[in-house]
């Protein structure tokens, strides 16, 4: 049976973003419903149930999350919706708050009542304003509905939604990051524990969740756990700490492409079938160089499909569930935007580009990400003029190792997403890397795939 998109339904409806189309398909029944039905801990035991994983980056289960706020807490306990969306070439929250605002609201309020939370930050990226004013004018619409504020619908239960439009930095999408944003403080990510679950927004319990996981919650309420479970992928039976990859996916296909877009596939679709089905082919007749799997922080992956791993896949042919890019070398799904690189384009240059926006947009607050961004950065330009040393690429390899929460010497992931691309791009392309060295030559291409303008 063909794939039924459900997050992504209603946006190319006529009135898809106004309240009486929403209602008019079914919305806020749902919520509704759990506020006479449910109590709040219901709620949380079915997300937890869903195997529902956080869509904004790092996949945490999202109702096992909502478990560690401190049980009997008096409150006020904080929800912070993360719209901050600045991994380049990711726009799945934009095409959900543009064009289906009500489904991420219905979303906030289910998960507003189920972890006690009276007041939730919408925590939105400046640039996006289409997004800020289809999102502030459903909001006023639930309010004039009674659907938002004091004693909802007669159930005791209050709730407030408050938008707050960044000023426009990656690291405002780190979740500490955002929250001493909200604040009115610079953007500088806080050092965890504690975690915002005990201490987050005004020092209060917080839970800070991504749009798609807002709207992933409003359709488990709506469809069941079984709906759910019935897509993805289930967790491997030779990793007891696997929770599974299920449910529809929000894949954004940029770079190369012909027809870039966003797409709803059930978790597990591979890179080759994003970019050949959904993507109609690489643009200009050209081949797939590389992709990036899940933003520029997870990395490359390879696209020559002579070399295969140990389990006959070429990295073309990995599924993007949870664990597929770990599978070759990258370090997650992350936010499931790919960007195709054709077989035309220098490395080279695309890595010195990756390294201007990663030293531009660290915070400067950890020596070892001020420092590395900025020496990769250094190193990579060298190499696109034609000056690079042979020593160049195990430097750069040593330094995108050494940085990052993962080794431990630093506050927060900016400096492992950092890393990621420089050592997979060296190791899997390194000959290209060599060859430009030897050769001296300037990177011809530098023109060609802008992934991002750091300045
Ligand atoms: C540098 C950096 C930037 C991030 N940017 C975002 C972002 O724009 N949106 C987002 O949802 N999560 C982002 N995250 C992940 C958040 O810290 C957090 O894990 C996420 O919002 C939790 O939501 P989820 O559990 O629903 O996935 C970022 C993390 C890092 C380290
Ligand atoms: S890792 Fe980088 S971005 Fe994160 S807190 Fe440290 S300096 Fe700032």
């Amino acid at each position: 049976m063909p794939f039924e998109p459900i997050l992504l339904a209603r946006i190319n409806k006529p009135n898809s973003i106004q309240l009486n189309g929403y209602r008019a398909d079914g919305g806020y029944a749902t919520f509704e419903r759990a506020l006479r039905e449910k109590q709040p801990l219901e709620v949380v035991t079915q997300v937890k149930d869903s195997g529902l994983r956080g869509r904004g980056g790092a996949g945490f289960p999202t109702g096992l999350k909502w478990t560690f706020l401190p049980k009997d807490h008096p409150g006020p306990i904080y929800l912070c919706i993360n719209a901050d969306e600045s991994e380049p070439c990711t726009y799945n929250n934009r095409i959900l708050m543009e064009k289906d605002p009500h489904q991420v609201l219905e979303g906030i309020m289910i998960s507003s009542y189920a972890i006690r939370s009276e007041c939730a930050y919408f925590y939105i990226r400046y640039e996006y304003g289409d997004a800020y004013r289809n999102l502030q004018a459903a909001i006023d619409e639930c309010y004039a509905a009674g659907l938002l504020g004091k004693n909802i619908h007669g159930s005791g239960f209050n709730l407030d939604i408050y938008i707050h439009r960044g000023a426009g930095a990656y690291i405002c999408g780190e979740e500490t990051g955002l929250i001493e944003s909200i604040e009115g403080k610079r953007a500088w990510p806080r050092i965890k524990p504690p975690f915002p679950a005990i201490e987050g927004a005004f020092r209060k319990p917080t839970i800070v969740n991504n749009v798609e996981t807002m709207a992933c919650v409003t359709q488990i309420l709506r469809r069941g756990n079984d709906w759910f479970k019935s897509m993805g992928v289930p967790p491997d039976p030779k990793n007891p700490r696997d929770a599974g990859s299920y449910g529809p996916k929000l894949y954004t296909i940029a770079g190369h492409v012909n027809e870039p877009k966003c797409v709803e596939l059930p978790m597990g679709v591979t890179i080759r079938e994003l970019v050949e089905k959904h993507g109609g082919g690489v643009w200009k007749g050209r081949k797939a160089k590389s992709v990036n799997p899940g933003g520029l922080s997870m990395g490359f992956a390879k696209c020559d499909l002579a070399l295969k791993g140990e389990d006959g896949k070429t990295e073309y042919d990995i599924p993007l569930d949870f664990n597929g890019p770990g599978k070759i070398g990258c370090l997650g799904l992350g936010t499931a935007a790919i960007t195709v690189i054709d077989d035309q384009t220098s490395m080279v240059d695309v890595l010195h580009n990756v390294c201007q926006f990663f030293s531009h947009e660290s915070c400067g607050q950890c020596t070892p990400c001020r420092e590395g961004t900025g020496w990769m950065l250094k190193i990579t330009d060298r190499l696109r003029r034609g000056q690079g040393r042979r020593e160049d690429l195990d430097v750069l390899v040593d330094v995108a190792d050494r940085i990052g929460m993962m080794p431990g010497t630093t506050i927060c992931g900016l400096a492992d997403g950092a890393g990621w691309p420089v050592k997979t791009a060296i190791r899997k392309f390194r000959q290209e890397f060599e060859d430009v060295i030897r050769s001296g030559a300037k990177s011809v291409h530098s023109k060609s795939l802008q992934l991002v303008d750091a300045h």
